[in-house]
């Protein structure tokens, strides 16, 4: 009717124990006794539209999750924005912390005091992006790492976004997220709904630490679903570096081979093995063993890789189509495109349209076609390329601006069949590296790649980053060769493991080109990832020295019941006429004493918060060096 107001009413509530799915998108989860949920019934009685407003809030952590269910029980209508939540706030001299940055260098931190005006965060890259992240916190007064309070606001979902913080006349905050509005309109017949994704809304008052804590427990146990969420992860090789397209079976196996003597779990096959893809430029859509690159066959690799005594994993990007490939040449129209208009390509590549039931189908058969082929462990589902010049076929014109969402409504249907038929593969999410880490894609897949970059130095900033609301274990962290591929810098062997261990741990280089030495290296390291592995993964992570405004980093991991911490520090640059330094560690017992396992000196709790572990003297630039302390009962 033209209407272009709604004004909605309270009409009734209830209140339940647990938390309800959202259909057909990723949500976190809770039982009777985990959570409550509170709906609350509202009503527009002119356009009889009816709107659920759903809160849950948690009870073993600080967290009220939201989402919007909007019915249409009126005449037809156009939903033109729909935001997930809104909420208004006394000003208390914010601070608004957002992530921003680009391929290779995700999720830097910008800190802003919130004044008049709008502010926020977004993307209309059809993906969480690797440019600006679904994620704001607001810190209040003077809050820092440890002290004050912050609220972390959070977006389940890896579409288009919009987060948005506004000071307003009356000198109060005004707080949104939810999907972005651009290039969205949504047509609701009557009879129709609509389910938005949820805004998950963090608080702490122990500041920044305190919100990641809060996050990574949620996470945790409250949105990862895989059987892996409580899995220890296994420490992978993955080809990509070492090989990039130039593999064969025989390399793969030589790679496998000294893996296995090494002590590393599992074997990655990255890109490449499909089609007739040597490059970049072609097969994506044609999930076909390439037999000459893999002779014998995938069973034939995986069986032997197997015999090694590593699992075998491999990659796909399923949400793509090469233009030189079969599937475009019989289905050219299943491209994302704008009819009359030449798609732009990216990284050579077309989006395939996954709005469409016919082309999630086919990509489904296509994998579990392969899956079935032998005892794959583990699956890496990457993303290279934005969406752009949106628009499919199949829909009308009064639906073309619905594509975006149908599309990620098509890629979690895909996730949601692969994960329950697949159960005991450990999936994980990549987009270009960290193009598309979101709470969206850990629902399915329980890691994501963190990012292209594997440089240690510049590691050290992306996933301090990432670690503010991911969980350890999510972040996929290799060591790689030097110089690095990225930024071609030279550092120390120990001082990429270091930094690898920060996440879930694995090696991406050339295992075979390595010297003795460096193996022996390798040989240890991995030995000690195994010993600190569930620490890592499963602890509590605080950061000590922050990347973003220190010539040293620091963070440490202690472990649930507080009996094991692992203490991580780099320097980046050497400093003339220096003396050593210490290293101040958080949250231990005062009165406990700590034994440090690789020298076997014993302090008190109280003497290693408040004077701090020996740093000792560290020789040249980019020097790394790590603890593990024992709690003596
Ligand atoms: C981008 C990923 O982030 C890399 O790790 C690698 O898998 C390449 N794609 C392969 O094309």
């Amino acid at each position: 009717g033209g209407h272009t107001a709604v004004s909605l009413f309270y009409v009734s509530h209830k209140i339940y124990a647990g938390k309800p799915g959202l259909a057909g998108l990723p949500a976190t989860f809770g039982d009777e006794n985990a959570c409550e949920t509170l709906e609350l019934f509202c009503e527009d009685p002119v356009l009889g539209l009816k709107v659920t407003l759903l809160y849950t809030a948690f009870s073993d952590v600080d967290v009220i999750t939201r989402s919007v269910r909007i019915e249409n029980d009126g005449e037809m209508l156009y939903l033109t924005k729909a935001l997930s939540f809104s909420m208004d706030m006394d000003n208390r001299d914010f601070t608004l912390l957002t992530m921003h940055g680009s391929w290779a260098r995700e999720r830097m931190l910008e800190h802003r005091k919130v004044k008049k005006g709008f502010m926020g965060v977004e993307s209309v890259r059809g993906e969480s992006s690797h440019q600006e992240h679904p994620f704001m916190a607001l810190a209040a007064g003077n809050a820092d790492q440890s002290q004050g309070e912050v609220y972390g606001m959070h977006f389940v979902y890896s579409g288009n976004f919009i987060g948005q913080v506004e000071l307003g006349q009356f000198d109060t905050v005004r707080v949104g997220m939810g999907i972005h509005p651009e290039n969205f309109c949504w047509k609701l017949e009557k009879g129709d709904s609509f389910q938005t994704p949820e805004v998950v809304l963090v608080y702490s008052d122990t500041g920044y630490d305190g919100m990641t804590h809060q996050f990574h427990e949620l996470y945790r146990n409250h949105l990862i679903r895989s059987e892996y969420k409580d899995k220890k992860r296994p420490i992978l090789i993955n080809n990509w570096e070492a090989t990039y397209f130039d593999f064969n079976t025989e390399k793969l196996l030589s790679i496998a081979k000294k893996a296995a003597e090494l002590g590393i779990e599992m074997l990655v096959m990255d890109d490449g093995w499909f089609g007739h893809r040597n490059d970049d430029s072609t097969s994506l859509g044609d999930w076909y063993v390439n037999e000459e690159k893999l002779n014998g066959g995938l069973k034939h690799l995986v069986d032997e890789v197997n015999k090694l005594g590593l699992k075998f994993g491999i990659w796909f990007e399923p949400e793509m189509i090469s233009p030189d490939s079969k599937l475009y040449e019989a289905h050219p129209d299943w491209a994302i495109q704008i009819p009359g208009r030449k798609p732009v390509k990216g990284r050579n590549q077309l989006l395939l349209d996954f709005s469409r039931k016919e082309v999630v189908d086919a990509v489904y058969e296509q994998m579990c076609q392969v899956l079935d082929q032998g005892n794959i462990e583990y699956v890496k589902w990457d993303m290279n390329r934005n969406m752009t010049e949106i628009g499919s076929p199949a829909w009308p014109a009064k639906k073309q601006k619905e594509v975006a969402h149908r599309y990620m409504l098509g890629l979690y249907k895909i996730l949601e069949n692969l994960t329950s038929n697949f159960p005991n593969i450990l999936f994980e999410s990549c987009s270009g590296g960290g193009g598309r880490f979101d709470g969206g894609m850990l629902y399915y897949m329980p890691q994501t790649w963190t990012s292209d970059d594997t440089d240690a130095i510049e590691r050290l900033k992306i996933q301090e980053g990432t670690s503010l609301v991911y969980p350890t274990s999510a972040m996929g962290s290799h060591v790689s060769a030097v110089p690095n591929h990225q930024v071609h810098r030279m550092t120390p062997l120990n001082t990429r493991g270091v930094v690898a261990m920060a996440g879930s741990f694995g090696y991406e280089l050339d295992i075979t080109k390595m010297t003795d030495e460096e193996k022996e290296e390798v040989k240890s390291q991995v030995e000690l990832y195994k010993n600190i592995r569930s620490t890592v993964q499963f602890g509590d992570l605080y950061r000590l020295k922050s990347a973003f405004n220190s010539n040293e980093v620091a963070w440490m991991n202690l472990s649930k019941d507080g009996k094991k911490a692992v203490v991580s520090y780099v320097k980046k640059y050497a400093e003339p006429n220096v003396i050593p330094g210490r290293l101040k560690v958080k949250a231990l017992n005062e009165e406990a004493l700590y034994e440090v396992i690789e020298t076997g000196e014993v302090f008190g709790g109280d003497e290693l918060m408040y004077i701090g572990l020996e740093i000792g003297e560290l020789t040249g630039d980019y020097q790394a060096k790590s603890w593990t302390l024992r709690k003596i009962d």
